[in-house]
């Protein structure tokens, strides 16, 4: 299969629903295209599920051939000069491990941290309150496992730092890293 050799980035966001994975997400495709990155894809997990995984569920089975497509799609990508920036929970570690492999160097995996009170609290989609309801199975953090990085590339939390603080930090790895 080969890594990517080359410059380009998989900058690959993890974290539970509403931990602020699509927001950074998109604040760093801003950060990043200001710079004159115009090479560059955000693949979203909501819409990774409306499209190329349409019809997958939340099984554990299901989110690894998620995660997996995912992986794939941004090895194409990368191979090809583009950047990529992932937004999805990717709760297992093991798949998660499978992506890095995959992608090789370029591959930079940032922990979305938040509580869950604050999630609870924030409950962007609703999710949460039917979860906590019993109301909907395995839903991560509540009903099913999420499995947080024990040493993330970078880590940033959506309770203690602004959007533009994270961005700000994933940008200096990119720099440390000479992606940038
Ligand atoms: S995974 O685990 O990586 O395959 O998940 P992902 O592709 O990122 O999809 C997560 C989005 O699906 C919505 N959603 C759920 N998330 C978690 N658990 C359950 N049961 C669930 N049901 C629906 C939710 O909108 C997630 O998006 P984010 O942006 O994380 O809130
Ligand atoms: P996810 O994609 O992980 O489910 P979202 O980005 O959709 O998360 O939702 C995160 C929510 O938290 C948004 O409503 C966002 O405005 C809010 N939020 C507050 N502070 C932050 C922060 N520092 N970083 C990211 N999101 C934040
Ligand atoms: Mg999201």
């Amino acid at each position: 299969m080969g890594e990517v050799v080359g410059r380009s980035f998989v900058v690959w966001l993890t974290g539970l629903s509403g931990a602020g994975k699509t927001t950074v997400a998109r604040g760093l495709a801003e950060a990043l295209r200001v710079r004159g990155i115009s090479k560059l894809e955000v693949l979203d997990g909501d819409a990774v599920r409306e499209n190329l995984s349409k019809g997958l569920g939340f099984s554990k089975e299901d989110r690894d051939t998620n995660v997996a497509r995912i992986a794939f799609v941004a090895q194409l990508l990368a191979r090809n000069d583009v950047n990529v920036i992932v937004a999805a929970i990717s709760p297992y570690a093991e798949a998660r491990a499978a992506a890095r492999e995959r992608i090789g160097e370029g591959f930079v995996e940032v922990h979305v941290d938040c509580g869950l009170p604050e999630l609870v609290r924030r409950d962007v989609k609703g999710l949460y309150a039917k979860a906590l309801a019993g109301e909907l199975a395995h839903f991560t953090g509540v009903s099913d496992p999420y499995e947080a990085p024990e040493n993330p590339d970078v880590r940033v939390s959506s309770e203690g730092q602004s959007v533009e603080e994270s961005v700000g930090a994933i940008v200096a790895f990119l720099e440390a890293r000479g992606r940038l």
